[in-house]
């Protein structure tokens, strides 16, 4: 039962979309058929979500049209179109357009550059350009075909091309079953890089070789991460590196990861989101939530695995670093949510009635994150790693429910008096964070928070030439977090010695604006703007714009956003818009 699609309703079932789809660039649209293949088990009606688009007719195998309505428009779900008589249908075929605002698109033509679009369908987006079973508990394989303007190479989350067609036709197949939030597509001037025979990059000429020599440790992980669960089943992987205004750090598209410019930083030290793109190639593709409700059986699972591949890589001294900037988010996250939204501190969710968007949080990842590492801390870690295993090839291209996934693990690892030394009812059904929070002991951090002492008391720390990203994460957090509010004169001393507001790493930038903002360090501020003109990616822009709010700048917050937000997504616009008003 999923409240965020009307296809529950239907007893009728899909199971093969082929598209057929027109880019305009000049209309913001696409536009062509989506034809489904019917199992209609003796049912007469088949529901199908969609939202905003204008369907021209809905016709069967032999092109004779089918009647259909849509219901009321939701302005979170859309409106359901219900097709009739369709007992003894084997296809329907829906002639569509959609809307120039379609919330899962972004057409972007920079001035002087090449045209671009690409999607971004989950959690409930993909219903803006498909008329589709829009719920993560049904699957489907595809075919399509897509036409674009000449020059422009398109890709999707399917088998790809690597160079640009003549006539600006491309035909995709994606033979495993997938969900809908899993249909993408990008059309834009991209070149290919091969990483090893089964990655590669995507991207726009100027960067393609810097993206090329950022993820060239791919096939590292690709290797990690089969030796740790099993085989990759998805043949190929590849990313493609989008506009700096996509809205996410990545996005798991199956066979083609989507990912945000902002992680080249020129040391590979941001690499970890691709091992968490292609965690998901097992957890969240392979063995998929059934609802968002389940939504952590997706992140958690996949921050974990994300953190077991750069372990398996880089090892525990770096995999450590990141579990530790985990437990401070979520820490930071749960008192947030104590406060105003204490139910969504669960990791089962309740979003009934609500935008499934509301319940991507810290909590589904990192909380979701430390209670498997609970378990495997209870159990040891051979035992855990045989059990993840055997899960990911017992549900493969399966869904997974949260209760279905406990009684898995009843059943097959924990005995009672482990259950109940876990906890694992408070850890899953209750609010907050229980009081066997994993400890993550980094001796590396030690070192850190040493350096964020001796910068307090005014003096330069020493022996941070070979700090990577993350010792520069803790850094900042330490000295924000303990600043009191006369704190100017020591923010502006650290971006003398350090010159964070020019950092070109976009992680740094996105923590070291915290206390730019709280001591209204003004100077930076140009470069606060630059970056938030530029940059496209929520987790960026959210505390950003907040910290401005909650230190009585919204004004400046406002006048920031009024620039910037012609260059944003429509998921990043939204939440924007609430926050600023
Ligand atoms: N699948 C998510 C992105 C997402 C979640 C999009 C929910 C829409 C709704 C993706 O795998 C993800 O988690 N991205 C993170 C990166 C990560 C390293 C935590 C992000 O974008 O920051
Ligand atoms: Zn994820």
């Amino acid at each position: 039962m999923d409240v965020h699609s009307s296809y529950q309703n239907s007893d009728a079932r899909v199971n093969h979309l082929s598209l057929d789809l027109k880019a305009d660039f000049d209309k913001h649209t696409l536009s062509g058929t989506a034809t489904w293949r019917v199992v209609s088990n003796g049912a007469d009606v088949l529901y199908l979500d969609t939202r905003g688009l204008d369907i021209h007719s809905v016709k069967d195998e032999n092109g004779e049209a089918l009647s259909f309505s849509l219901s009321e428009d939701d302005s979170v779900l859309g409106s359901a179109l219900r097709i009739e008589n369709i007992r003894d249908v084997a296809q329907v075929s829906i002639a569509y357009t959609t809307s120039s605002e379609a919330e899962a698109i972004q057409w972007l033509e920079p001035q002087g550059r090449s045209p671009f679009m690409f999607t971004q369908s989950q959690a409930i987006l993909a219903r803006t350009w498909i008329p589709c079973p829009d719920s993560p508990g049904w699957r489907f394989t595809y075919s399509a075909t897509i036409r674009v303007p000449n020059n422009l190479m398109a890709l999707m989350s399917a088998e790809n091309p690597t160079e640009k067609s003549e006539d600006g036709i491309y035909h995709f197949e994606m033979k495993q079953n997938i969900p809908s939030y899993l249909m993408a597509l990008a059309i834009g001037d991209v070149g290919f890089a091969p990483l090893s025979e089964r990655a590669g990059v995507y991207a726009e000429a100027e960067i393609l070789d810097k993206a090329a020599w950022e993820f060239a440790e791919t096939e590292d992980m690709i290797v990690a991460a089969e030796a740790l669960y099993g085989s990759y089943e998805w043949e190929r992987y590849d990313i493609l590196v989008l506009p700096a205004s996509f809205p996410f750090g990545g996005m798991e598209n199956p066979r083609l990861t989507f990912a945000t410019p902002t992680i080249i930083a020129g040391d590979r030290s941001l690499t970890a989101l691709i091992a968490h793109e292609l965690a998901h190639s097992w957890s969240g593709n392979l063995v998929t939530n059934a609802t968002w409700n389940d939504f952590w059986i997706n992140e958690g699972f996949t921050v974990y695995f994300e953190h077991r591949i750069m372990e398996a890589v880089y090892g525990s001294s770096y995999s450590e670093m990141l579990s530790a900037l985990s437990r401070t988010d979520v820490i930071e996250e749960v008192e947030d949510f104590m406060k105003s939204r204490p139910e969504d501190t669960r990791l089962k969710l309740d979003l009934t009635g609500r935008n499934p968007d509301d319940g991507v949080s810290r909590i589904a990842y990192d909380k979701g994150y430390f209670f498997l590492r609970l378990v495997e801390e209870t159990i040891g870690r051979e035992a855990f790693d045989a059990f993840l295993k055997d899960y990911f090839q017992a549900h493969r291209f399966g869904v997974m429910t949260t209760e279905r996934f406990l009684d898995y693990l009843k059943a097959n690892l924990l005995s009672e008096s482990q259950w109940e030394q876990i906890g694992v009812d408070e850890w899953v059904y209750g609010k907050g964070l229980p009081g066997n929070l994993p400890q993550v002991e980094s001796e590396r951090f030690a070192l850190v928070d040493q350096a964020v002492e001796r910068a307090l008391e005014g003096n330069k720390p020493e022996g941070t030439d070979e700090w990577t990203t993350h010792e520069w994460l803790r850094f900042i957090q330490g000295v924000h977090a303990q600043l009191d509010t006369d704190g100017r004169n020591t923010v502006a001393q650290l971006d003398q010695w350090f010159g964070f507001s020019h950092s070109g790493n976009s992680e740094i930038l996105a923590a070291w604006w915290q206390p730019v903002i709280a001591h209204k360090y003004t100077e930076a501020y140009p470069q606060m703007e630059r970056f938030l003109i530029d940059v496209g990616r929520r987790k960026f822009l959210t505390p950003t714009y907040r910290a401005l709010k909650e230190t009585s700048q919204i004004e400046v917050a406002r006048t920031i956003y009024e620039k910037a937000r012609p260059s944003y997504h429509a998921v990043s616009r939204q939440t924007m818009d609430l926050l600023l008003g």
